[in-house]
């Protein structure tokens, strides 16, 4: 095991008291995580993850209770969602409190927040009392950390401790709602839909169309959460062709599939079947990239999971990482 991944609590608090980088684990992803209130160590967060300073970062928090330390003028919304769905996948947009720092937010008036959902993370807050920054603990457009050594694999010794909480139960990043508009509105799909959100509020929220973005909107840049290996996102039938091409074409290649390998084809061939189901899907799929652009291919062919519902966020994440998109 790497020296700086350990389940230390009190050494976590002490370097982020002290300004260092500790990489906490959450329900959706691994964050790289800073003191809120410290310049230095914000600035920090963006130097190490390759970040630009524009991109603002969210603020996790114990409990809904330090909402005002963070956030002003908070709607009734804010409370209602915090109630329903903190701790968890959930992201809160809300006019940003004078005291908050600009380098959080990249000079925006609204400000990010969410309490996540994992034991030991909820409890390094409780312990800290303030906020804590935290990015996914990844170079900036990669794949997001769902394990302690992933973050590892991706910013070793730059980060000084990884709180080693065991593999994210979502795996993939949460839904965040902007709260300071009219109508409350999705700007990044995950586990929590529009649906349970509308649920709660017991009113109609707009979902962001992510490529007419006005305002800056979450990973829309084209190149987000991309394996190094080129990835195509395929459906069964063009799939299986685009296998045959590349192998005549004698290109290294892996696939991951609902289906079984054909029998058909090259023992050589790695190929991933995975679940039907979109929760187990989203728990591995982060992992899953890694394991196959750890391979070195010259391509990886994911068949297309359907376009319904339950498959949002994860459409989202995919059409990110396809490199044809
Ligand atoms: O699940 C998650 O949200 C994970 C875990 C670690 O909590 N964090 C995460 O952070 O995904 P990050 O920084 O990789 O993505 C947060 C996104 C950024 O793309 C950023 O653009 C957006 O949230 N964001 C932050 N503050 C914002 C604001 N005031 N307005 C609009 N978007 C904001
Ligand atoms: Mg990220």
């Amino acid at each position: 095991m790497q020296q700086n991944i350990s389940t230390n609590l009190d050494l976590a608090l002490e370097y982020l008291k002290s300004g260092k980088l500790v990489s906490f684990p959450t329900e959706t992803v691994y964050g790289l995580g800073a003191d809120a209130r410290n310049p230095n160590a914000i600035q920090k967060v963006f130097q190490v993850k390759g970040r630009p300073a524009t991109h603002p970062l969210i603020v996790h928090l114990a409990a809904a209770t330090q909402l005002a330390e963070w956030t002003q003028d908070i709607p009734a919304t804010a409370w209602q969602l915090a109630k329903h769905f903190w701790p968890g996948p959930l992201t809160l947009i809300l006019p940003k409190h004078p005291q908050a720092s600009n380098l959080i937010t990249g000079g925006q008036d609204t400000i990010a927040v969410r309490v996540p959902k994992h034991p030991l993370t909820l409890e390094l807050l409780k312990q800290f009392g303030g906020g804590l920054v935290g990015p996914s603990a990844n170079k900036y457009g990669r794949v997001s950390p769902t394990l302690a050594a992933h973050v590892a694999a991706d910013l070793g010794v730059e980060v000084a401790l990884i709180l080693d909480g065991g593999a994210c139960t979502v795996g993939i990043e949460s839904t965040i709602v902007n709260l300071c508009s009219a109508t409350p509105m999705i700007m990044r799909a995950g586990q929590i839909s529009a649906a349970q959100i509308e649920e709660v509020l017991n009113e109609k929220v707009i979902v962001h169309p992510a490529t007419a973005a006005t305002i800056r909107v979450p990973g829309s840049d084209k190149s987000h959460y991309a394996p190094h290996t080129p990835l195509q996102v395929l459906t069964y039938a063009d799939l299986l062709q685009t296998v045959q091409e590349l192998q005549r074409q004698a290109k290294t290649l892996s696939v991951i599939s609902f289906q079984q390998k054909p029998i058909n084809l090259s023992t050589h061939l790695y190929w991933q079947q995975v679940q039907f189901d979109p929760d187990d899907f989203a728990h591995n799929l982060y992992a899953n990239l890694r394991a196959h652009d750890q391979l070195n291919n010259s391509v990886i062919l994911l068949e297309q999971p359907p376009l319904t519902n339950p498959w949002t966020a994860i459409q989202d994440r995919l059409a990110r990482a396809d490199s044809k998109t």
